[in-house]
């Protein structure tokens, strides 16, 4: 069965937005579980825009799933990765202008640094998975520098225009996790994906997980986060 990542960002966007100390995305992550969230995700910027260090540790002490670390592959980030230990850490390129990840990681493009860097997480007993283009060179890249899993960037997927250009960019994530699987990685898709798109993925034994943030916390501000990853995990596993 295809499980949910639940990203609790936005929670800390709504925070930072006042610099005081709520909503809480340790009490907001809490409930995903409670509702049936198979993980939290959490990304801590180098700007820390949304989530704080201090959010990273208590979610490590809290949350009672699994635990992923979204980061940039920076000297900076892997000192905390190391030091706290999520449970999978998943590489994002990061840029400080961009609204949200806007692409996937150029993997061929940084093909050595990145080898070493996964391989000091995997020394730390922490599960690699890169955030990458479902393209065929960036998933062979992915498997020689030793990741453990890929997350399809499903972005122009989610933004297409039309039912026939959503269609051709969802066969080209289909192609893209059947190439993964065959190289024996973990498949997994995330960004954009909302309460309508989702609905294409239905079935789909490709994917073996989902990672949603922005549309579960849009609709949990009017309806309450447990009804909303409800809502989600029922449309993941109809
Ligand atoms: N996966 C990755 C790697 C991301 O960077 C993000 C955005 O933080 C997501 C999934 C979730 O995207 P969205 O908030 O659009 O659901």
């Amino acid at each position: 069965m295809p499980q949910l990542e639940v990203n609790v960002d936005h929670i800390a966007t709504l925070r930072q937005a006042r610099l005081i100390d709520e909503p809480d995305p340790v009490t907001a992550a809490a409930l995903a579980e409670l509702a049936g969230a198979d993980g939290i995700i959490v990304h801590l910027r180098e700007d820390r825009r949304h989530i704080q260090d201090r959010d990273l540790r208590l979610l490590r002490q809290t949350v009672k799933t699994r635990l992923n670390l979204e980061m940039a592959a920076t000297p900076e980030i892997l000192a905390i990765a190391l030091e706290v230990k999520p449970d999978l850490v998943t590489l994002v390129p990061e840029k400080r202008q961009e609204l949200t990840t806007e692409g996937g990681l150029d993997v061929a493009r940084y093909k050595a640094p990145l080898k070493d860097y996964i391989k000091e997480l995997q020394s730390a007993e922490i599960y690699v998975s890169l955030f990458v283009d479902p393209k065929a060179a960036q998933i062979e890249v992915a498997k020689a520098v030793g990741a453990d899993c890929v997350e399809l960037h499903t972005g122009t997927y989610a933004e297409a225009i039309t039912v026939a250009e959503a269609e051709t960019r969802f066969q080209e994530l289909l192609t893209a996790a059947r190439q993964a699987q065959q190289l024996g990685l973990k498949v997994k898709a995330g960004h954009g994906l909302n309460y309508r798109n989702i609905k294409r993925f239905q079935g789909r034994t490709e994917f073996a997980e989902y990672s949603i943030g922005h549309s579960i916390i849009a609709r949990a501000v009017l309806v309450g986060i447990e009804r909303a990853v409800r809502e989600m995990a029922a449309l993941i596993n109809p």
